[in-house]
């Protein structure tokens, strides 16, 4: 389960400081001396019980006909600090099953209930209320390539515990897991973020966990999309660019999406059957194993 911190400072920093503090040294989770320095940030900032309060206000009071499109986040995620170097700070409410918005839209949209593990590492502090709990697990990202229904032997369970006000904990990026349930009442987290370039090309997974099985890719991108949509289109060069994406793409991933809109352009089951026969042997485990599915439903 994600690596609990026992760290212990009283003072209490402002937004603008734990920024400062956090770029002066940069946010590496692997380096000890800067993990050190960004929990000792969240802490401060967790001990300042002002700061998210102001915030939100001002922004109810000036903001209220801002678009809010510069995050793919809904609702539930404030972001407190952008992007920024390498890290980006963001505060999360976690509604009880007494909140209207959780009756109104329901657990799913506030991402409870969803066995997941994450593609960055981030820290986490339980802000206020009792926190939101979570079913923790662990697997070993190295034995899977990501196939839908793939199983995942070492998918085991830690505990179930909640995040309460003042735990401040470690999320490994592709180790832990979690299946998140409501607060016994309104909490929040704060969170500072690790990001990487990378990051966007690597795979955060849905689980199944009465199977012990992948449930799906979560973390697809645009890039994807975009490839999608331009082989649908028909172009000669979009098919080239496809084809050797399929091929040799460093992303599992993007080259399934190749592999799918290629398909996706066979004009009857033997020829898109044909499609999938490359793949299958095209040098990925991923395509290969999605690939035989995809066989297997064509002549379901
Ligand atoms: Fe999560």
């Amino acid at each position: 389960m994600p690596r609990v911190i026992e760290l212990i400072d009283e003072d209490a920093a402002s937004l603008a400081e734990a920024c400062d503090g956090l770029a002066a040294v940069g946010v590496d989770f692997d380096d000890p001396e800067r993990l050190d320095n960004a929990a000792r940030w969240l802490r401060r900032l967790g001990n300042n019980k002002q700061f998210l309060g102001d915030l939100l206000i001002a922004a109810l009071a000036q903001r209220h006909r801002e678009d809010v499109l510069d995050s793919s986040y809904g609702p539930q995620v404030v972001m407190l600090a952008p992007p920024n170097g390498n890290f980006f700070i963001r505060a999360n409410l976690w509604p009880s099953t007494d909140e209207h918005m959780l009756r109104a839209s329901g657990g799913t949209s506030f991402v409870y209930g969803l066995p997941h593990d994450h593609n960055f590492s981030f820290l986490t502090l339980g802000y206020f209320g009792p926190g939101y709990w979570s079913d923790y697990y662990e697997y070993d990202y190295g034995e899977v390539v990501g196939a839908r229904d793939e199983p995942v032997p070492s998918l085991r369970f830690v505990e179930r515990s909640r995040l309460e006000e003042g735990k401040l904990m470690l999320y490994r990026a592709h180790r832990d897991v979690h299946a998140q349930h409501p607060a016994d009442s309104l909490s929040v987290s704060l969170n500072i973020m690790h990001t990487t370039g990378a990051q966007g090309w690597l795979d955060q997974y849905r689980f199944d966990l009465d199977k012990r099985q992948i449930g799906a890719i979560v973390s697809g991108g645009p890039s994807e999309a975009l490839m999608r949509i331009a082989v649908g289109l028909g172009g000669d060069q979009a098919l080239d660019l496809a084809e050797r994406f399929a091929h040799h793409h460093p992303s599992d991933r993007m080259r399934l999406a190749c592999w799918d809109a290629l398909a996706g352009m066979a004009t009857d089951a033997a020829s898109r059957d044909a499609v999938w026969q490359r793949a299958e042997l095209s040098g990925s485990r991923l395509v290969a194993a999605e690939a035989l599915a995809r066989r297997c439903e064509l002549f379901a």
